[in-house]
């Protein structure tokens, strides 16, 4: 192997223990609990959790009569390392079928749940973990970080509604992004700050990492967000606008025809021409009174079109706000939206 390949799967077996972060149970509930009409009569399908320290098998088994579910289907990716968080030493991964509570104890008994070892490792990309997907309803899951387009792609391709846990960033990915603009994904309730769990081989960070009183290691993420295709109330929900448009005070980007809202807070209440927000707008987006037209990444022409050189900070595709001076502003992210007249 040349050292260079050498490196990047060096990297890339790095990059994938990065995926081991374990979602706690009461954030599952937290969010779960906006979502209860769904599961009725349902096949509910974990696809990447470990049956033996997943919360989100816990949750569904627990309260598979609660919920009124059909089937709880989860798999479990081999893993391959011995000294994994879930401390599976076995090379099979495994599947399991939960039919819910017979022995009249309101709990899933080992007998009461079905153990199968998969042939192969339990990829959620594997034909065998796919004809599982292809009997489920809902999937809900964490899904590995590194593998999230993919992941979404192949929930898209199998028309399942979906339920997961992701990094916000991910709303800067293209397809990602393009979902969310056809109204086929949007954020759940918590978008912000999650604590999990994660394995003993992870090193020790200045930031976002502790270990606990029983020797417990814990990352957080400032930015994780639920991302569904379930029917939310909040989606339903209208933001409240009282702010009157100025132009003095919603300036229009040097490179492209829409007025800068610095915070959402701030969208003035009868303007309805496109105005850039910040991505956190999406956590407030109602399709009934808001479009997206795009984002920054896509919609900002090259500044080298608009002004002069060094007259602006380069940098990827964003907009820029003309200073007055000859100069021009570099913003974040925005999101290009439009408001729906009634
Ligand atoms: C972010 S962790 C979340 C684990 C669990 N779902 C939870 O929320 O606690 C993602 C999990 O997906 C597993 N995984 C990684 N690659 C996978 C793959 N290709 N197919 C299925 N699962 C995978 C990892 O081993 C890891 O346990």
């Amino acid at each position: 192997m040349s050292p260079k390949a050498k490196n990047s799967s060096f990297q890339s077996a790095k990059d994938s223990k990065q995926d081991e972060f374990y979602t706690q149970l009461s954030d599952i509930e937290k969010e779960l609990k906006h979502y209860k009409k769904h599961f009725k009569g349902k096949v509910v399908y974990c696809n990447c959790d470990d049956p033996r320290v997943s919360n989100f098998f816990h949750y569904f088994s627990h309260n598979f009569e609660k919920l009124g579910l059909k089937k709880l289907i989860t798999t479990c990716y081999k893993n391959q390392e011995l000294d994994l968080f879930s401390q599976n030493k076995s090379e099979k991964a495994i599947h399991i079928e939960y039919l819910g509570d017979k022995n009249a104890n309101n709990m899933p008994d080992l007998e009461e749940i079905g153990i199968k070892e998969l042939q192969g490792d339990g990829d959620f990309r594997s034909p065998e973990s796919i004809e599982l997907l292809k009997q489920a309803d809902i999937v809900v899951t964490n899904p590995p970080f590194s593998l999230f387009r993919e992941y979404v792609a192949q929930l898209m391709e199998y028309d399942k509604s979906f339920l997961i846990v992701g990094n916000q960033n991910a709303i800067s990915y293209k397809e990602t992004f393009n979902l969310i603009q056809e109204n086929k994904l949007w954020q759940g309730y918590k978008c912000g700050d999650m604590a999990f769990k994660v394995p003993n081989h992870y090193e020790a960070r200045e930031t976002r990492y502790w270990e606990d009183e029983q020797g417990q290691k814990w990352r957080s993420l400032g930015n994780a967000c639920w991302y569904t295709n379930l029917d939310i109330s909040k989606r339903h929900e209208e933001l409240i606008l009282y702010k009157k448009y100025t132009p003095e005070e919603y300036p229009i980007y040097a490179n492209f025809e829409a007025i800068e809202v610095g915070q959402v807070k701030d969208i003035p209440c009868d303007y309805f021409e496109a105005m850039g927000v910040p991505v956190t707008f999406l956590d407030k987006f109602n399709p009934e009174q808001f479009e997206i037209l795009g984002s920054s990444r896509t919609l900002g022409k090259p500044m080298s079109e608009v002004a002069e050189k060094g007259s602006y900070l380069q940098g990827g595709p964003r907009f820029y706000l003309p200073m007055g001076d000859g100069t021009y502003r570099r913003l974040y992210d925005r999101i290009v939206i439009r408001r729906l007249k009634k």
